[in-house]
């Protein structure tokens, strides 16, 4: 039977899987690196004027030509679901959809995917209707912090719609980019199982 504190814990946890708030001693998190961080330190640039399409809007904004899109969409757009992890590449915090297809948006510049569509986690959802994967994560309690959730479930969506998500090794081949601190990959798979057979009965599959 589900306690109170579970229905809290679970309660917060659907607002993470739709927002990816990270969660620390039951908080949510908004923010985990700052600004200064972000953008580093060097030599000052003249500032460009670049249009990104994201979750079907398009924004016009006016950035440093060095930022990447990680940072237009946590700093400019106030999009903080996509998580700063590492900002190499290696830990898939960032995922986010380009074109529908998974890229780490710490090594995209933003002015260089111009007319590209960016789906971030807080596209995903229609409306009040989670995506599949959203409410597979929930219902697998596929994660411990939150804070790779997001990456996970981008990386998650992009790895059903590729046709990689047929066994658990292959998922796991697959999904081998993001990185979970906690080592919830097996809820992770489960859960990305679940999804696929979703899509697959809502595709008549
Ligand atoms: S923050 Fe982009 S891969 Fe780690």
């Amino acid at each position: 039977m589900m306690g109170g504190s579970d229905l809290t814990r679970r309660e917060l946890m659907e607002t993470a899987v739709v927002t990816s708030g990270a969660m620390r001693g039951g908080q949510l998190m908004s923010e985990a690196i700052s600004p200064a961080a972000a953008q580093g330190t060097g030599t000052v640039s003249s500032p460009i004027d670049v249009v990104l399409r994201v979750n079907g809007t398009e924004h016009r904004l006016t950035l440093d030509p060095r930022t990447t899109l990680l940072d237009a969409l946590r700093e400019h757009l106030q999009l903080t679901g996509s998580k700063k992890g590492c900002g190499l590449g290696q830990c898939g915090a960032c995922t986010v959809l380009m074109d529908g297809k998974r890229v780490k948006s710490c090594l995209s510049l933003a002015a260089l995917v111009e007319g590209r569509e960016i789906t971030t986690i807080e596209g995903l959802a229609q409306g009040e209707q989670l995506h599949p994967l959203q409410a597979a994560f929930i219902e697998r309690d596929a994660f411990q912090c939150g804070y790779c959730t997001s990456g996970q479930i981008m990386a998650g969506v992009a790895c059903i719609n590729e046709g990689h998500a047929g066994s658990p090794e292959e998922i796991r081949e697959w999904m081998s980019g993001n990185l979970c601190r906690y080592g919830a990959y097996d809820h992770i798979v489960l859960a990305i199982q679940d999804a696929a057979r979703a899509t697959d009965a809502v595709r008549g599959g």
